[in-house]
């Protein structure tokens, strides 16, 4: 009989837990995924990237209806209008066959799904739905959950103070929407609400938004945003939120200290950022302590401290993406099953899906500098014949690379497809690519990622369309 009753279980089926349970699975492991919810696919396919991006795309394509873009092109529209119930039919439809999908997949795979809670026994056993389950190797990747804003309750059903997940089921569209938090939720599902007619007003603690990108791109998001007609309080902490009925009060005042002002919203969403997801777990029954934000640390295996338990995802340090939890779920897998399973940390993408979309990847420009030497290219989307044709004017392509060796070190870009562009930028950055390994590959004409090319050739002082 065999010692345990799996090679391999994964706690989470989530992108980090659900590809490290097939990778497992197809390299031989006999392999389990415990999962909570009632569907797979974890935060980012429930209740995350896909529903967002859903949601993004419908109601993109409702403010070019209303708001002129297609009569740019000469396409007359009658009245439109917004069904709101179908929007978000299609939205769950996509998630429905994004989570059955995995299902599938689980099946075909032969990952046995344990379907509950799991909580640690010792280093080899949990328990889930009160059963005990033994396996040689045990990963976690529960993921993360919303950070709390002390002093402010989220009410999901209510309807008036919501987090990511209340923001995402609205079933009206907010007078007001007020959104605590000028980072990559608040500026996604606060762009969804606007769109769709919300006023939205984004009160942001920092001086600028989306903290951890580089600083012209940042600055540059203020600009864009606003001039979407977002209404930013940059340097601006809310102090208290009072909800009387279906409608909220904030206190705000000068993140530095200063005069108190209110606000009044119809619907506040709370993203000031997440956690990851520890309690409940028993890591104190398997000795396993975390670090001070309260993430699980491992080495470059993702091996923890403890033998024989793993741990990837939005649970360790590192950015919360869904595709670093894909990246390292693989990764684990591989290093569990004797192969070499890498993840380079230096290079994961980060893309704001809104429109533009605001993506980079490896060092912002400031990063760069206290390294050493640097050189930067810039090239605006305006000079790009595609976006110029496509009607896009905003943003630039921005790249960084040293000084004496031209090895790029840093892609920032604002287009529409920006999130498409960067991983060009991340895979010839793998390769250790230069600046002038960029400008001198042929790419396609006219395509937004000409601009890539164009401000890989500024670097050197060359762009021939500017
Ligand atoms: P999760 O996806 O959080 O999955 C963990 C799973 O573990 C959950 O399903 C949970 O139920 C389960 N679980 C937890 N504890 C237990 C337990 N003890 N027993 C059993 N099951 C347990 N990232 C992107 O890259 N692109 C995006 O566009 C994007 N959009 C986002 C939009 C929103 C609104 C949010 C909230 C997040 C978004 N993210 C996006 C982030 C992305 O969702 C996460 O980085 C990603 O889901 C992390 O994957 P994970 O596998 O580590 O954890
Ligand atoms: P975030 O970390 O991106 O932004 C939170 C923002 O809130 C920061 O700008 C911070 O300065 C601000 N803030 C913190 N406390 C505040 C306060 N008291 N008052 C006002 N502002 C305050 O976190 P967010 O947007 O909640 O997203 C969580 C995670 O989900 C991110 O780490 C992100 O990686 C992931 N995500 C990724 C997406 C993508 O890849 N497109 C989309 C959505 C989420």
């Amino acid at each position: 009989m065999a010692e345990y009753d799996y090679d391999v279980l994964v706690i989470g089926a989530g992108p980090g837990g659900y590809v490290a349970a097939i990778r497992a699975a197809q390299l031989g492991l006999k392999t389990a995924c415990a999962e909570a919810r009632e569907t797979l696919g974890g935060t980012c396919l429930n209740v995350g990237c896909i529903p967002s991006k859903a949601l993004l795309h419908g109601s993109e394509k409702f403010d070019e209806a209303v708001n002129g873009t297609f009569d740019t092109y000469g396409i007359k529209t009658g009245k439109v209008e917004l069904d709101l119930t179908a929007m978000q039919a299609q939205k769950l439809d996509s998630v429905k066959q994004l989570t059955g999908g995995i299902e599938f997949l689980f099946k075909k795979n032969k990952v046995t799904w344990l379907k509950g809670y799991a909580q640690f026994e010792d280093a080899h056993s949990v328990t889930v739905a009160g059963q005990k389950v033994t396996a040689k190797n045990i990963v976690i990747a529960t993921g993360s959950n919303v950070t709390p804003l002390p002093g402010v309750t989220v009410d999901n059903d209510a309807g008036v103070i919501v987090d990511s997940t209340g923001a995402l089921a609205l079933d009206r569209v907010p007078n007001h929407m007020v959104v605590i938090g000028g980072g990559v939720i608040g500026l996604e599902l606060g762009s969804v609400w606007r769109r769709l007619g919300a006023k939205v007003t984004v009160v942001e603690f920092l001086d600028q938004l989306l903290p951890g990108m580089d600083g012209d791109v940042r600055k540059e998001a203020a600009k864009i945003f606003k001039k979407q007609g977002m209404d930013l309080k940059l340097g601006t902490k809310v102090t208290g939120v009072a909800v009387n009925g279906k409608t909220a009060t904030l206190t705000v005042e000068p993140s530095k200290g200063g005069e108190a002002s209110t606000i009044e919203a119809d619907c506040v969403l709370v993203a000031i950022g997440r956690r990851p997801n520890v309690d409940g777990l028993g890591l104190d029954k398997i000795g396993l302590e975390l670090n001070a934000r309260g993430q699980i640390e491992t080495d470059h295996d993702f091996a923890t401290k403890i033998d024989g338990v793993w741990a990837i995802g939005d649970v360790i340090p590192g950015p919360m993406l869904a595709h670093k939890a894909e990246d390292e779920g693989i990764a684990v897998a591989e290093n569990i099953a004797g192969l070499t399973g890498i993840v380079n940390h230096d290079l994961i993408p980060g893309v704001v899906y809104t429109m533009p979309e605001f993506a980079g990847v490896g060092l912002t420009e400031e990063a760069a500098k206290e390294n050493g030497e640097i050189k930067v290219g810039k090239f605006p989307m305006l000079a790009n014949s595609r976006a110029k044709t496509n009607h896009e004017p905003d943003g630039f392509v921005k790249v960084i690379s040293d000084a004496k060796t031209d090895r790029v070190l840093g892609v920032w870009c604002i287009a529409s497809v920006a999130g498409t562009m960067i991983a060009q930028a991340t895979q010839a950055m793998e390769f250790g690519a230069t600046s002038e390994d960029i400008a001198y590959t042929c790419h396609a004409h006219p395509t937004h990622s000409e601009a890539l090319k164009e401000a890989a050739m500024a670097v050197t002082g060359k762009p021939i369309h500017m």
